[in-house]
C-alpha cells in the first residue's frame, strides 16, 4: 500500500512510503514526548535568524507566535498527530504551516532534523536530571526524619545477613542518605556535561548561513554551543551517563526495597508498612503484602535494560547521524519514568513507615551482637592480644550457645572459668545500648555521631 509522497522531503520520491516502512520508519508514536522542548528550539532557532538578518522579524514573529499556538493544542489534546508525518518535528511544522502558512517554509533554514532532534533530547534529558535530583532529595529528607527519631534505637546491624554487631536505627537511615547523595552526585555531573548545545550543527557539517550558536544556546539554558557539528549530531552520551546514573539509583533502591521486605515480613517485624504503600491478598486474609517495595526492588530490571539497550543501539554507529539512534528514545522514557515513579514511592513509603522499636531491640541483643564489644573490652582491660581476645570469645559464645543464653547472662564465674582474668566490669560492655554508645569513631553507629551526621545534612538541604 502506498500513500502520496512526503510533503517535507518528498521532492525527489515519486511514491509515498509503503505501510510497513511508514510504520518502522514513524517515531512519532513516542517522541511526542519532545513537544514542548521541540518548540522551545524552535522558537530560539527563529528569534536567532531573525537577529542574524536572515529570517524577517516579521516571520519570525509569526513563527513564534504560531508554534505557542502549536503548544497549546498539544497540551490541550487537541492535536492530531500523523504518523505520516512521522515525528514530532514534522507534526509540529506542518500543523505550523496551516496556522500562519508560507512563513513557516522558513523555520527549518540553516538547520536539520539531525540537530534539531539532538537538541530537543538534551533538554528533556536535562529537565529529567533535575526531576531526578529533586525527588532523591525528598527521599533523602525522608530519610532524615526517621534518622532523627530513631538516632539511639538500637537494631542488629548485619553481614552476611548475620546478626554482626548493634547499631542504631538512624545509622542505617543514614546510610541510605550518603548513597543517595552519591546519585544527586551522578546526575549532577552528567547535566553539567551535557549541558551544550548542538542545534546549528545542522545535519552533520555546520552552514553556511550566518547564525549565532552562542544566541541560541544561550536562550536554551546551555552553558555553549558544542564545538564540533558531527559531534553534536551524532552524540548520545548524555542520554547513557542519565541512563547510566538511574542504574546505579535504581540498585540503590532495589537494595532499600529488598530490606523494606524483609523487615516487613512476620520474621522480622522491624517495621510497619502504611496500608498506603501495601496491599491485602484476595485469598489470605492475614496478608499485608510489600507492593511498592517490590516493585521499586524490580524496576532496576528495566532501568538497566535501558542502559544495555541503548549501548548496544550506539556500538559500532559510523559518525555522523544514522536512523538507529532515533531507537534512543523510547528505552529513556520508559527508565526515567520507572525512577521517577520508584523514587516517588519508596519517599513516601519511608515517610508513612514505622519502626518497630522494641523488634529492634530485641533482635539486637540476640544472637551474640556484642561478642566485639567482648573482645575489645578483654583486650583494653586486660591487656590481651586481639587474636586471643577473639579466641576466649569463641569460646564464651560457645559457652552461650550450648547454655542456650546469650552473653550478659553468663555467670561471671563461668566467665572465669574461661578466662580467669575477666572482672564484672565486662558486663557494663555486653548491652546493646553501651555497645553502640561506644562507636564513637567519625561514621561510627554512636547516637552522638547519628545526631552530628543529621545536622550535618539538615544543613546542606536547607
Ligand atoms: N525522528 C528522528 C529521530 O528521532 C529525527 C531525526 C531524523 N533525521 C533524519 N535524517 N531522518 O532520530
Amino acid at each position: 500500500m502506498t500513500s502520496t509522497s512526503n510533503a517535507m522531503w518528498g521532492g525527489r520520491f515519486a511514491d509515498g512510503p509503503d505501510a510497513i516502512m511508514e510504520a518502522i520508519n514513524a517515531s512519532i508514536g513516542f517522541d511526542r514526548r519532545l513537544a514542548r522542548q521541540d518548540i522551545e528550539g524552535s522558537r530560539a532557532h527563529a528569534a536567532m535568524l531573525a537577529a542574524q538578518g536572515i529570517l524577517s522579524t516579521k516571520d519570525a514573529e509569526a513563527i513564534r507566535e504560531g508554534l505557542l499556538t502549536v503548544l497549546s493544542e498539544i497540551e490541550t489534546g487537541a492535536f492530531a498527530f500523523s504518523t505520516a508525518l512521522e515525528d514530532i518535528h514534522m507534526n509540529v511544522e506542518a500543523r505550523l504551516k496551516a496556522i500562519i502558512g508560507e512563513p513557516a517554509g522558513r523555520l527549518h533554514t540553516a538547520r536539520s532534523r539531525n540537530d534539531q532532534v539532538a537538541t530537543d533530547f538534551r533538554l528533556w534529558v536535562r529537565d529529567q536530571c533535575d526531576a531526578a535530583m529533586e525527588g532523591l532529595t525528598a527521599l533523602q529528607l525522608a530519610l532524615l526524619d526517621q534518622a532523627e527519631s530513631g538516632a539511639d534505637w538500637v537494631m542488629p546491624g548485619f553481614t552476611h545477613l548475620q546478626t554482626a554487631q548493634p547499631v542504631t536505627w538512624g545509622h542505617h537511615m543514614m546510610a541510605y542518605v550518603e548513597m543517595l547523595s552519591r546519585d544527586i552526585g551522578r546526575f549532577a555531573d552528567a547535566r553539567a556535561r551535557m549541558n551544550e548545545c548542538p542545534l546549528g550543527a545542522a545535519a552533520l557539517a555546520g552552514t553556511s548561513f550566518p547564525i549565532d550558536r552562542h544566541a541560541t544556546a544561550d536562550a536554551l539554558g546551555f552553558d555553549r554551543p558544542m564545538a564540533n557539528s558531527l559531534d553534536a549530531v551524532s552524540d548520545r552520551d548524555f542520554a547513557l551517563e542519565y541512563l547510566s546514573a538511574a542504574t546505579i539509583c535504581a540498585m540503590h533502591l532495589s537494595r532499600f526495597a529488598e530490606e523494606l521486605v524483609i523487615w516487613s515480613s512476620a520474621q522480622f517485624r522491624f517495621v510497619r508498612l502504611s496500608d498506603r504503600f501495601t496491599t491485602g491478598s484476595s485469598i489470605m486474609p492475614q496478608k499485608k503484602n510489600p507492593d511498592a517495595a517490590e516493585l521499586i526492588r524490580a524496576k532496576i530490571g528495566r532501568i538497566l535494560g535501558a542502559t544495555v539497550g541503548l549501548f548496544t543501539v550506539m556500538k559500532g554507529l559510523p559518525l555522523a547521524y544514522s536512523k538507529d539512534m532515533q531507537e534512543d528514545k523510547e528505552q529513556v522514557f520508559d527508565a526515567a519514568d520507572s525512577l521517577m515513579l520508584a523514587i516517588a514511592a519508596m519517599e513516601g513509603m519511608v515517610r508513612d513507615m514505622t519502626a518497630n522499636r522494641d523488634s529492634l531491640r530485641a533482635a539486637a541483643a540476640s544472637g551474640f551482637s556484642t561478642a566485639t564489644d567482648l573482645a575489645d573490652w578483654l583486650v583494653r582491660a586486660l591487656g590481651l592480644p586481639f587474636r586471643e581476645a577473639h579466641h576466649v570469645t569463641g569460646s564464651l559464645v560457645a559457652l552461650a550457645e550450648a547454655k542456650g543464653c546469650d552473653l550478659p547472662e553468663l555467670s561471671l564465674a563461668e566467665m572465669q572459668g574461661v578466662h580467669s582474668g575477666i572482672t564484672d566490669a565486662v558486663f557494663g560492655v555486653l548491652g546493646v545500648d553501651n555497645s553502640v554508645a561506644s562507636r564513637t569513631s567519625y561514621g561510627g553507629t554512636a547516637p552522638d555521631q547519628v545526631r552530628a551526621q543529621v545536622a550535618r545534612w539538615r544543613e546542606i538541604l536547607a
